[in-house]
Parts: C-alpha cells; structure tokens; sequence
C-alpha cells in the first residue's frame, strides 16, 4: 500500500468537512451560528471567577472589607449560575442539532442504498453495511457536537487565560510555560496511537459483524453439518482480533491521565515555588496568586484537549469518507434522461444478440429470441447455463454489455425503470417473505389493494385455505416471530402477489423442490389461472409445463441450442431430447440409474 502524503490527506479532509458543511449543516446555519456563540461565551465567562476571587482576597479578606468579600461571594454565585445556563443551553441544543443531522445523514444513506443494483448487493456483505449505517454515524454523531465545541471553547479558554496570566504575573507566566510544549507534544502522540488502534478496532468490528451475520444466517447448516466448533474458532479468531485492537487503544489512553496529572503537578510546583517566592518578596498579591493558579488550570486541559482533537477529527473524517463513498456510488442501472414512462404494454418481448456477463466469464451468448404477446416460452437446460440469468435482463437487473432488449418494439434501456418494472410480475424460486402479516406480504403486490382483493388473489392462488387455518387468519405475522410457512404455501404467497400485481409479463422461476402431488396441483392450477392472457417465460422443471409451453427454448453453456415446441424437439432427437429422456421418462430414468 503507498502511503499518502500529509498535505493530500489534509486538502482531502478539508475537501471532506467542506462537503459535509454544505450538504448537511446549512439547513441548520442559525442555530449552528447560536451554538458557536454560545462555546465563545461559556469559555469568556470562564475567566470572571478567578479574577473575582482575586479581588475576593486582595481587596476584601487583606483589607477585612466584610460587605466587598459578601457582594463578591454573591457574584460568584452570579457568574457560575451564568455559566450553568449556557452550558445547559449548548448541551442541549447542539445535541439536539447533531441528533438531527445524523438522522438526516442515516435517511440519504438509506435512500440511496435502495438504488444501487443487484450487482452492488452481489458485491457486499450486510454485515459491514449494517455496521456502517449504525456505528459509522453513531461515531460521526458525537464528533458533530463535540468537534466544534472541542475548537471553539478550548480556543478561546487558551487565548484568554494566556491573556489573563500574562496580565498577572508575566515573568511568571513564561516560567509555567516551559512545561507547555510537553504536554502538547505528549498528547499528539498518545491520541496518534489512540487513532492507530482505533482504525484496527472499527475494520475488526465490521469483519467481526459479517462474521455473526455469515453464521446466524447459515445456523441451519452448521448445525446439520455439526459444524460448530469449527466455526466457534473462526469466531473466536476474529473476537480475539477485536480484542487486540481494544488492547491497542487500552494502552496509550491509561497514559493520559497519569501523564496530564504529572504535567499539571510539576507546573503547579513551579508556579507555587516561584510565585510564592515573589508574594513574600511582595512582588505578586496573595490574590493574584491564587488567581493565577486557577486560570493555569483552564489554560491546561484545554491544551490538552485540543492535542487530542486529531484523533476524534480523523474518525469523523473516516466515518464521512466511507458514508461519501457511498453515496458517490451511482447505480450501474438508472434511468435515461431522456427515458418515457411506460404504459399499457401489449408484451411483445424481443432479445437481439444479447452478450451479458456478471464479472470476467461470458454468461450469456449471442441470445435471440422473440415472444409474441400472450405466448408462453419454457427456459429448459442443465443447472447454471443462464436461465435465471435471462429473465434479470428483462426488468434490467441487471444490463446486458452487448445486444438489445426489446419490449413491444421499444429499447428497455428508453423506458423508465420504475414504469418498466411495474409491467413485469416476477416469481423466484425463493421469493422473500416479510415479518409481517399474510395480507400484508400478500398486498406486497399491489399496496393499494382492498383486503377484498388481496382475498381474491389468494384464492386465485389456492392460498386461501390455508389462510383460514392460521389462528388469525389473513392477520396472522408471518417470518421470524409468527407463523412458519413451507416452501410450497410461500411459493403460493408469493403467486399471490402477482396476481395482485396483474403484470402483463410474468416470469416464473418455477422450484426445483418435489412438493406432494396434491400441493403440486394446487400450485399448478395457481399458475395456469394466473398466466392467462400474459407473456410468460417460465423456467421450466415440470413436464406439465414445458408440454403446455407455446415453445421451448433448450439453453446450454449461455447459448440457445435448440428451440421448438415439445414433439418438434423429440423428433430432432437432440440436446433436448437427451435431457427429458433423463429428466422426465421413467424408462430411461431406469436405464441411466443402471448405468450410475
Ligand atoms: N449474481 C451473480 N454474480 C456472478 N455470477 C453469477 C451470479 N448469478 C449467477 N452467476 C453465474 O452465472 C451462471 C448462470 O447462472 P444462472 O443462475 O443463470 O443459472 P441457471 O441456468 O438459472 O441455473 P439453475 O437451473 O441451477 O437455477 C452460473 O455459472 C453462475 O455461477
Ligand atoms: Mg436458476
């Protein structure tokens, strides 16, 4: 890895601040200015009580001036009452602020995660997105506040309690001052460790994230494959990572304490040495005295603070590169600009020497095809050859790199995608169900449908019955925390939810997975009521189906081999002929078991 150089690294985390002002803290200017206001004056009204003190001391208790130490002591009261209100008001009102602008910041995320396609999603892991999402902006919503506060009230404090000791006692001032770079310098490096581990510690936490989403989500598997000590140790190895990298972070932060408290200890004594030299030589007053070792401490930990900011600024900077780069990601599949919302289609599909691939490997080759309306063709071919791969390109999940898709006559890509989807019911083999109730999952298809309608479709899709069994009916929540379906009444479901949609185009992934023959026939007649009048392209497992196909096309290795309806394609005695004989007769089934 090359290291980049400290200048581009601040013109890039310049770059990034300046963005993050402009896209997300404008809409909040006044307020923001308030709140900056406010970190001015709690640090100015910070420097009244030791010069009251002072006065307290030199002017009342040395000259026994009762009334002046009482009217002194009042205003004291006065002045820190003061101070507590400011605080309590920039508290609140900046965190209120930054609470808002990460919640601004959570919902562009959001809604720019719903654009981005197939491929995106293809290419990363939930895990690390969810950890992104969450920790990231909890992260960035600390610094938000505290940042500026961080700036502007230690900024302030340093320039005017500098003022104030120079102003008391400036030999004095200059001899406490020597220790200064050294706190400073000591601080820079610790928070620089700090920084270190805590970039390891946050790209342990994601790895460690899809780590337990990976695992969670395969439990199933790892069970059955008593795969759980194995996979306590790949685990354990990245908790353990984890662990080392708060380890990290350990170390140099329990230096801080104990080297600040030095620092402080070792400029008190100078101060209380060499000023108290000065009050018996009358060079200084008790007062002044006592004044300037109070403002000595606002001078310190401020300056102590401020060393640390680096650390805090360079994980808001960490934090809002990665949320950037992710919304600076565009969605390889948008649309046009010039791209017409589509209405009625009469769903006339047509393939023209489509070239497509996922990554390097050439998926899909050379494919053309044309559908009429109201014709239904059967995807057949051996697993992986690019069935599921073709009916993608239709709804544009994904885009071919060659070639053109054609629905009734018009180029997908000049078509609004929203428009374009909205013609096209898709059933997968694993279509998601929501935790949510039947009629809502089922509605998924059409949400303004009445319950009347989503009623219908369900019995349209033969899911009605079922429906009735469930202790609330139609109410009954689905997923995780309510009723568990089997694959066949979630394969209904989701025919439900096209039917609600009544899509001209349907495309039909149909399951691989044997199901009784009574539930077959229940899905069967769904499918048939449902492909009525519709342009279907089904991925064919059931013999039923590709018989009743107006054609079959037999796709091998990304390419279409043969084509024709089912006895044109037994008579040729080719590919496809090979695979029912395999697939779907029962005498030959017996013969190649033989042969096995
Ligand atoms: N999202 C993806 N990213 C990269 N490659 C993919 C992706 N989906 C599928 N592939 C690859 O594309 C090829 C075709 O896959 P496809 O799912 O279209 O096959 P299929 O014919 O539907 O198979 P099956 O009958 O098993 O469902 C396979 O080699 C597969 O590895
Ligand atoms: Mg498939």
């Amino acid at each position: 890895m090359t290291r980049t150089k400290p200048i581009s690294k601040i013109k890039k985390g310049w770059r990034l601040i300046r963005r993050f002002y402009r896209e997300y803290v404008t809409s909040f200017k006044e307020r923001t200015f308030i709140i900056w206001f406010l970190h001015v004056l709690f640090a100015a009204a910070l420097i009244a009580p030791p010069f009251l003190l002072k006065q307290l001391i030199d002017e009342g208790i040395i000259n026994r001036n009762v009334d002046l130490v009482w009217f002194l002591a009042l205003a004291l009261v006065g002045v820190f009452s003061f101070i507590a209100a400011i605080d309590k008001i920039r508290t609140f009102l900046g965190h209120v602020i930054a609470q808002k602008i990460t919640y601004n910041l959570r919902n562009d995320l959001y809604s720019h995660l719903q654009k981005l396609s197939f491929r995106f999603y293809d290419n990363t892991k939930i895990g690390e997105l969810l950890s992104r999402i969450i920790d990231d902006l909890n992260v960035v919503q600390e610094i938000i506040y505290h940042m500026p506060e961080n700036i502007i009230t230690n900024g302030c404090m340093i320039l005017l309690t500098g003022i104030m000791i120079f102003y008391l006692n400036w030999r004095l001032a200059l001899a406490t001052l020597t220790v200064m770079p050294v706190i400073a310098i000591s601080a820079y490096i610790i928070s620089l460790k700090m920084f270190k581990g805590s970039r390891e510690v946050r790209k342990r936490k994601a790895l460690l994230a899809s780590r337990v989403e990976d695992n969670l989500s395969g439990m199933r598997i790892i069970q059955s494959f008593v795969r759980e000590n194995y996979e306590m140790e790949r685990f354990d190895r990245e908790n353990e990572g984890h662990y080392r990298g708060r380890v990290k972070v350990i170390a140099p932060m329990s230096w801080l304490f104990p080297i600040s408290i030095l620092i402080l200890g070792i400029s008190l004594a100078v101060t209380m040495g060499y000023g108290g030299h000065q009050v018996i030589e009358g060079a200084m007053t008790i007062g002044a005295l006592t004044a300037f070792v109070m403002y000595l401490r606002r001078f310190m930990w401020p300056l102590l603070e401020i060393s640390m900011l680096s650390e805090s600024a360079i994980r808001f900077l960490a934090g809002m590169e990665r949320f950037f780069k992710y919304m600076d990601m565009h969605p390889d599949i948008k649309d046009s600009p010039k791209a017409i919302k589509l209405k009625e289609v009469k769903g006339e599909i047509q393939f023209e020497n489509i070239w497509f691939r996922y990554d390097k490997e050439v998926i899909l080759k050379d494919i053309n095809l044309r559908i009429l309306p109201g014709q239904t063709i059967a995807l057949v071919g051996p697993s992986g050859s690019g069935k599921t791969t073709v009916t993608r390109l239709i709804p544009r999940f994904y885009e071919p790199y060659k070639g053109e898709i054609l629905l009734d006559g018009k180029d997908i890509k000049e078509v609004k995608l929203r428009s374009l989807r909205a013609q096209i019911g898709v059933v997968m083999q694993d279509d998601y169900l929501f935790s949510d109730s039947l009629v809502n999952n089922i509605a998924y298809g059409r949400l303004s449908a009445s319950k009347k309608e989503v009623i219908e479709a369900a019995r349209q899709a033969n899911i009605h019955q079922f429906a009735g069994e469930l202790p609330e009916g139609y109410e009954t929540q689905l997923g995780e925390r309510g009723v568990k379906v089997s694959e066949g009444q979630a394969q209904r479901i989701s025919i439900a939810r096209a039917v609600l949609k009544d899509s001209p185009i349907l495309i039909l992934d149909e399951a691989t997975s044997s199901v009784d023959s009574e539930t077959e026939l229940l899905i069967q007649q769904a499918l048939k009521k449902l492909m009525r009048n519709k342009t279907c392209i089904v991925i064919a497992h059931r013999l039923s189906t590709i018989i009743g196909a107006d054609r079959i096309l037999f796709i091998e290795n990304g390419r279409i081999v043969e084509e024709g309806n089912h006895e044109q394609l037994l008579k040729k005695d080719g590919r496809y002929a090979h695979f029912y004989n395999l697939q779907f007769n029962p005498k030959s089934k017996v013969v190649s078991r033989q042969q096995t």
